[in-house]
């Protein structure tokens, strides 16, 4: 998949709002890549339009040579918030999946309870959401958007919201579940450590408007064990994204500060 040019803008009050400015971006097949940069600089806006679900100002997106018109039905997506359904069980908001797509959910129902027990969530299947923490909520969320095995898998700050171990669980669950069904992942994050945890290469964004600053590869095999993270090589890659970072995170020329979060 591949994005060439792509620049938003957004309508504000007394003008437009340059969102991305001429973003490049291409990933393999079964790539995993990270996209890092200050709140605000553009990185929700380039997911969105590269999964199709808005449209850019100028540039395009690209899979093969098909461009991207419309939602990607051979996409999964996950967002910070789960966006479960309060009324279906887990297996059912999981199974929501086919149905979106006017398909039958009983031959998926097995796919669906391996990818919960995988997850640990086998227990709460038939469960409803309210009864589970914000991890175990992200992990349902996360079997809905793998459930229909997607070649491509878009995720925006998904474990955002979640405290500092859960996280790290669901880093290496994602990680361990992309690498071996040979997802194309984009992950959005203002995380470092997990943007290269997970990313065979992690892409730094500048502040609005958002182009695509820099990148650092990651050339550790995936999938990596958890302990990965004190290994000298993964240090030296996170150090290198800190500095790019804070580099980026400066006060530009009109003032304006980057990072706000
Ligand atoms: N629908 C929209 N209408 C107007 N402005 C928007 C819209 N979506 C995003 N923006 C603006 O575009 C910029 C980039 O936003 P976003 O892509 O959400 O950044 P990030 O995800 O990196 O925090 C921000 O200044 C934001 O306010
Ligand atoms: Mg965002």
């Amino acid at each position: 998949m591949r994005a060439a040019g792509l620049t938003k803008e957004f309508p504000s009050g007394d003008g437009t709002i340059v969102a991305l400015d001429g973003v490049d971006l291409a990933i393999a097949p079964g790539e995993f890549v990270s996209v890092l940069g200050p709140s605000g600089c553009g990185k929700s806006t380039m997911l969105t339009i590269m999964a199709g679900l808005d449209a850019p100002t100028g540039g395009e997106v690209t899979i093969g040579d098909r461009p991207v018109t419309g939602p990607l039905l051979e996409a999964g997506v996950m967002f910070q918030r789960d966006l479960l359904l309060d009324w279906r069980t887990c297996e059912d908001n999981v199974l929501l999946q086919f149905q979106m797509r006017g398909l039958p959910t009983a031959p998926h129902r097995e796919r669906a309870r391996e990818l919960l027990e995988m997850v640990g969530m086998s227990r709460f299947a038939r469960r409803f959401p309210r009864e589970l923490s914000g991890g175990m909520r992200q992990r349902v969320a996360l079997c809905r958007a793998l459930v229909h095995r997607p070649p491509l898998l878009f995720m925006d700050e998904p474990f955002g919201a979640l405290d500092a171990l859960t996280r790290e669980n669901l880093n290496a669950e994602l990680g361990g579940l992309a690498a071996r069904a040979g997802t194309s992942v984009l992950f959005v994050t203002h995380g470092i450590d997990e943007a290269a945890f997970l990313a065979d290469r992690v892409v730094v964004m500048s502040p609005r408007p958002g182009r695509i600053a820099g990148e650092v590869r990651i050339g550790l095999p995936r999938p990596r064990p958890v302990d990965v993270r004190e290994d000298p090589e993964f240090v030296a890659h996170t150090g290198r994204l800190r500095r790019m970072l804070a580099q980026e995170g400066r006060p530009a020329a009109t003032g304006e500060v980057g990072a706000d979060a």
